[in-house]
């Protein structure tokens, strides 16, 4: 009779096999694949390695692990990520939302002195929608629009409103940043494409090969879409709106220039857990024409 597979084992092998493959957290994903094939927690996977598993649960296992394999991120493989300590669903229409990205939460948030007030925010590049749903989730009396030039990305984005029932709040644009956006906001934020052309197809595969070429590629020296947007975000500024735009590493000067140079004054740099310079943001404190 032949061998019953257990977790422990499935799990050494898996392991094995995913760090052959490059995969910077083998064991951490093993068991995430593992407890989403058979259905079980992450809790049991860690803590019964004894414990025999079926042979549906085997061979689904297998099929996520063979994708895995190919350096297909795991939140691709299970269609959500955490962010902000939300379950956003992700797909291969759309960033995978990023820990780093969670600076740009915080540092509005710490720029609003009444979490409670009716602002108005929009939200450039929208994706999953992981940066406008997180504010409108601590600020319930804020509304909001996402903008995106990818249909299906926005698809995804409304989705995730619908998740956490924040779709009376907010309303999803698809667009070419601000064009065609009428009225002021008081929060403007912005995560854009920020990776130089010539640096795309060298990234992990995780990201080059899984990540939408839209959401990633910023033209020949990364800036190109603050250079479009910055001038909208200009247009679209209530007096004393905040802005708060993500970029890459390097970028904080020459994004913090474009803000002033558009009107935007009190520029500061806010950096990321990792300590990279990781968001510009700014405040229009008197009407630019
Ligand atoms: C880096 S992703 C950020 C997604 C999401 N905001 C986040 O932080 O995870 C950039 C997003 O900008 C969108 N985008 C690219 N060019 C655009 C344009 N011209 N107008 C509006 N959105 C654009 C892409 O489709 C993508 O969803």
């Amino acid at each position: 009779m032949p061998d019953v597979p257990t977790i422990g084992t499935l799990l050494t092998a898996a392991q094995a096999r995913l760090k052959s493959a490059g995969v910077d957290t083998p064991r951490l994903d093993a068991i995430l694949l593992l407890a989403e094939a058979s259905g079980v927690s992450e809790d049991h996977i860690r803590g019964r390695p004894d414990a025999p598993l079926s042979a549906e649960s085997a061979a689904a296992f297998e099929a996520l692990l063979q994708r895995r394999l190919q350096r297909e991120p795991v939140s691709k493989i299970l269609g959500r990520r955490e962010f902000w300590s939300l379950e956003f669903r992700t797909s291969p229409d759309v960033l995978d939302p990023r820990a780093d990205s969670e600076t740009l939460v915080a540092g509005v948030l710490a720029a609003i002195p009444n979490r409670n007030a009716a602002l108005r925010i929009v939200d450039f590049g929208t994706g999953s929608g992981c940066l406008l749903l997180s504010l409108l989730h601590e600020l319930p009396s804020a509304t909001g629009v996402g903008i995106d030039v990818s249909p299906p990305a926005l698809a995804v984005a409304k989705e995730n409103a619908g998740r956490f029932a924040m779709s009376s709040r907010c309303i999803f644009r698809l667009g070419s940043w601000g064009k065609g956006i009428a009225g002021t906001f008081d929060i403007l934020i912005s995560n854009p494409p920020y990776i130089e052309s010539g640096v795309v197809p060298g990234l992990e595969p995780e990201v080059a090969d899984f990540d939408p070429l839209l959401a990633l590629d910023g033209g020949a020296d990364g800036l190109d879409a603050y250079r479009a947007l910055i001038p909208d975000m200009a247009r679209l500024a209530a007096k004393d709106a905040f802005a708060a735009l993500e970029v890459g590493v390097g970028q904080d000067v020459a994004v913090g220039r474009l803000l002033g140079e558009a009107g935007f004054g009190e520029i500061a740099v806010l950096p990321d857990l990792g300590g990279i310079n990781r968001v510009v943001t700014g405040r229009k404190s008197v009407q630019i024409p």
